[in-house]
């Protein structure tokens, strides 16, 4: 393909004054203990050095910098200010009203202390987990800093999932606190979040207390005793906290995630070399010049992304950021750009799906901003197809600003795979290399290194610092995930290729996991929300090649008999379509809804009983259906295409 020779050597202007250079492949390549050990040392401060580097005499368990103590609220604070820069600013923050704040890194320490003791004062202690559900606004950053000053694990969850899904969280985490909002702004309305809280907690709950932010000022549910006003009890409390100094391995958050099965995982992580890599990878791979630069990343904290590249990673390197609570549309479609030329943004991080987006409604509109500030962008969450690459190198890049397309995981905290900007000459679509210290390649079934031009499955053949530490609660299934596939090799997940180069060209999930606008759904799941209904039987869930969202959610479904003589009218049908999207958004949230949903008499099957997926996937992407013959009984293909087409006929 002509797009894989394409390539954009880094000018030599940028190049020169880069923080990246190429000699720390050299370094990592020759001594990569003794390199990350470096990094820990540069972009860390340690209240207790450490002497140990690694130990993995616990495989598949890391111990990182294991003797050293420290503090991420310390780190990602105070020491800036104590550095003299507390006047800079930290977030500038943009509500999707339009109201604004203004953040430094001296007000931040002041807001994080106080919620430090707000918390305390709730009877929070060092290894308590506290729940994070909120939207994004300054009190996210500040309450997930303030679980880690006083040495709690905090567990955000998305504010666009439900109560179920926040119920099921707060009870595997075991969380002793909530922290939460009324509600936030989207689309130009206030929405709620509190009573999602109020109903995750019904029955038995671990939690004591709820604090709720006053963010929009709608009208709430009270439960008194439990529930308390965030500024009622940071507005009191003292501005001085001592942050607690605790062990590199100490769990510094526990974030949920979708896998193969029904139930999500809680993938932990730890403190000191979740940092290191997350400063490190933050600071080459963007470029980051903290006196000058201004970065953002459109990420909501729910995620990995905001963790890692809107909280730690970015405030442990002391810049200066944008944080932003909308949508791209509201009130109007180029309210990214406007605020780009706004706050003269700099350095740039969203996801392919919003750049197809973007895409879709035309340069015209980023056209009318000014965004000759911008001069490195990322892209993360999927792969971006080359054709999105170059519109976001020439519409918004103008031409010149280097793109990384960076690869990584929830599971592997940090950035590992991707160019860095002034040394690599980029390819559109390509994350190609693994940053230095970074181990990684493609094999094939028997765990064999593929050679360039050849395709196999993603793995990592060294720990590194960032990496999770497990599943919370449930060692086993973190072995059994990551670690069964290939004899020690980390095994991510995904289908790749290495090109003639040896870059690697990311294909894609290879197991039942899908990528919708870069959030990760699993299709058990689902299914599982879909059969918990009443009219359904059974479903099978795949992922389909969609233009904006990379794929799109389908579900097969056989309903109950006494329903699916109704189903058979099309009243009956949108009506039973409209009752089951919302009761999977019930169920996990909006974001997993089914784009489509089709009614069928029979699922393919192997012998063995288990969903012939790809099958589906063909008829779900209308492409003729390939291999049916490991199918139990041949004929289920014609009777569902048949069914699909009389209806699309009526
Ligand atoms: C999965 C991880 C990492 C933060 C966002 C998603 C896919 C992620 C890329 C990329 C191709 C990518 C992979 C991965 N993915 N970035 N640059 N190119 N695929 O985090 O929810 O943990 O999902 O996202 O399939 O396994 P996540």
């Amino acid at each position: 393909m002509l797009t894989e020779t394409r390539s954009f050597p880094p000018a030599p202007e940028f190049a020169a004054q880069a923080n990246a250079q190429a000699h720390l492949y050299n370094e990592a390549a020759n001594d990569r203990l003794e390199f990350w050990a470096h990094q820990a040392r540069t972009h860390v401060t340690w209240k207790t050095p450490f002497t140990e580097t690694l130990d993995w005499s616990n495989a598949p368990v890391a111990r990182w910098f294991g003797d050293g103590t420290l503090n991420a609220a310390y780190n990602a604070v105070d020491r800036h200010v104590a550095a003299g820069n507390g006047d800079r600013v930290a977030l500038h923050f943009e509500g999707e009203p339009g109201d604004t704040r203004t953040v430094t890194y001296a007000d931040l320490q002041r807001e994080v202390s106080r919620a430090a003791n707000a918390l305390a004062s709730l009877g929070v202690t060092t290894g308590d987990r506290v729940v994070i559900y909120l939207p994004m606004i300054v009190e996210a950053v500040v309450a997930m800093l303030a679980c880690a000053r006083i040495g709690a694990t905090h567990s955000v969850v998305f504010g666009g999932f439900s109560a179920d899904a926040l119920r099921s969280r707060i009870a595997d985490a075991g969380a002793k606190i909530v922290i939460t909002a009324d509600g936030g702004f989207r689309r130009g309305k206030a929405s709620a979040l509190k009573p999602a809280v109020d109903e995750a907690l019904t029955g038995d709950s671990p939690v004591e207390h709820v604090v709720v932010v006053r963010r929009t000022g709608q009208e709430t549910a009270w439960a008194e005793g439990r529930d308390v006003w965030w500024h009622d009890i940071t507005e009191t409390a003292d501005i001085e906290h001592t942050p607690v100094w605790v062990e590199a391995e100490h769990p510094l958050f526990i974030l949920y995630t979708s896998g193969t099965t029904g139930k999500p995982k809680g993938i932990l992580h730890t403190t000191g070399g979740y940092l290191t890599q997350a400063a490190y990878t933050h600071y080459n791979v963007f470029d980051v010049k903290p006196e000058t630069d201004v970065y953002w990343c459109t990420a909501d904290i729910g995620w990995i992304t905001g963790h890692s590249y809107v909280v730690y990673g970015p405030l442990l390197n002391g810049a200066t950021q944008v944080i932003y609570e909308g949508t791209p549309d509201s009130p109007h479609q180029g309210r990214w750009w406007e605020i780009i030329e706004k706050y003269k943004v700099s350095l740039f991080y969203t996801a392919p799906t919003a750049i197809r987006t973007c895409m879709k409604w035309g340069e015209d509109i980023p056209n009318k901003y000014d965004l000759s500030s911008l001069r490195v962008l990322g892209s993360v969450g999927e792969s971006i197809n080359p054709e999105a690459w170059m519109w976001y190198r020439r519409v918004i890049g103008a031409n010149t600003a280097p793109i990384v397309d960076t690869w990584w995981q929830t599971e592997t905290g940090a950035i590992m795979i991707s160019p860095l900007p002034g040394v690599t000459a980029t390819k559109p679509g390509s994350a190609q290399r693994p940053l230095p210290g970074i181990s990684a390649e493609v094999v094939n079934d028997s765990a064999e290194a593929v050679p360039n031009g050849s395709g196999g499955y993603l793995v990592l053949t060294e720990p590194w610092p960032a990496m999770l530490r497990g599943i919370w609660g449930d060692l086993e299934r973190y072995k059994d995930t990551y670690w069964s596939r290939f004899e020690g090799l980390y095994f991510a997940g995904d289908g790749a290729k290495k090109d003639e180069d040896g870059d690697i060209w990311l294909l894609g999930r290879v197991d039942d996991v899908m990528n919708v606008s870069g959030h990760r759904l699993s299709t058990m799941e689902i299914e599982s929300a879909l059969v918990s209904h009443d009219f359904v039987a059974e479903a099978a869930v795949v992922g389909a090649a969609d233009d904006t969202t990379g794929q799109a959610v389908v579900a097969f479904v056989i309903l109950r008999e006494e329903h699916a003589q109704n189903a058979g009218t099309a009243e009956g049908s949108e009506s039973i379509q409209i009752d089951l999207r919302n009761h999977v958004a019930k169920e996990i949230g909006p974001i997993a809804k089914p784009r489509t949903i089709l009614v069928v008499p029979e699922l393919p099957k192997t012998r063995s009983g288990k969903i012939m997926r790809r099958l589906l996937r063909d008829i779900a992407e209308n492409r003729t259906v390939g291999d049916a013959t490991t199918l139990a009984d041949s004929s289920v293909m014609d009777l569902i295409a048949s069914g699909l087409s009389s209806k699309a006929r009526s």
